[in-house]
């Protein structure tokens, strides 16, 4: 298996610009798992599909072409701004939560990091315990609620509460620390000092 370092954690932890960074820095590809989420999200809300209906949202999942770098495309439809909007914060997590919709996205990721022979920083949910369960290093991000909020300016706290309650108690694939991961609090911590935490485990590795 070609290299992946697995970064996992609930909303506004860090995890996006983290990532970024550690992929630029080590010259390793990048893949944002959530923005495939949201971008089925947003089609599936364009097309009019009911988020509620499990069937259509996974033949949906199953036959679209995404990208998220270096913009987000869904089917030839750049939807890079309208995935952060509050429309689809709220309705993610549903989304996210169809097991159909997983199955699909997760073989996309999959076949992702296998075109990537130097490696790949992946982030989301479900990365080290479920898509790459060999991932070479699996780093679990965590902070304090109110920090995540305000990482995440315009959200509110309601709506990350409700994502990570969703997220946490689906049956399909719900966040959680893998056993092998590595727990880092980022609550007190600059990106430049997780960064640096990462790769310092990696040397060790
Ligand atoms: O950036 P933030 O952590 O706020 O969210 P995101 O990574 O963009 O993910 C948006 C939503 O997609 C999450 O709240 C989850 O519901 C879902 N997701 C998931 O279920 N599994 C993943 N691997 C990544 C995201």
């Amino acid at each position: 298996m070609n290299t992946v370092i697995a970064i996992d954690g609930p909303a506004g932890s860090g995890k996006s610009t983290v990532a970024r960074l550690l992929a630029e820095r080590l010259g390793l590809s990048f893949l944002d798992t959530g923005a495939m989420y949201r971008a089925v999200t947003a089609l599936a809300i364009r097309r009019g599909i009911d988020v509620t209906d499990e069937d259509a949202l996974t033949s949906l999942a199953s036959t679209v072409d995404i990208t998220t770098t270096p913009r987000v495309i869904i089917n030839d439809l750049d939807v890079t701004e309208e995935i952060r909007t509050s429309e689809i914060n709220s309705t993610v997590s549903m989304v996210a939560a169809v097991a159909g919709v997983r199955e699909a996205m997760v073989r996309r990721q999959r076949e992702f990091a296998e075109r990537q022979p130097r490696g790949t920083v992946v982030e989301g949910r479900d990365i080290g315990t479920v898509v790459f369960p060999q991932a070479t290093l699996k780093v679990f991000l965590t902070a304090e609620l109110a920090v995540r909020e305000t990482r995440r300016a315009g959200e509110g706290s309601d709506s990350i509460a409700s994502r990570d309650l969703l997220d946490s108690s689906r049956a399909s694939s719900p966040l959680r620390i893998d056993a092998d991961a590595i727990e880092l609090d980022t609550t007190h911590l600059t990106v430049e000092q997780v960064v640096g935490e990462i790769s310092a485990w990696l040397k060790a590795h």
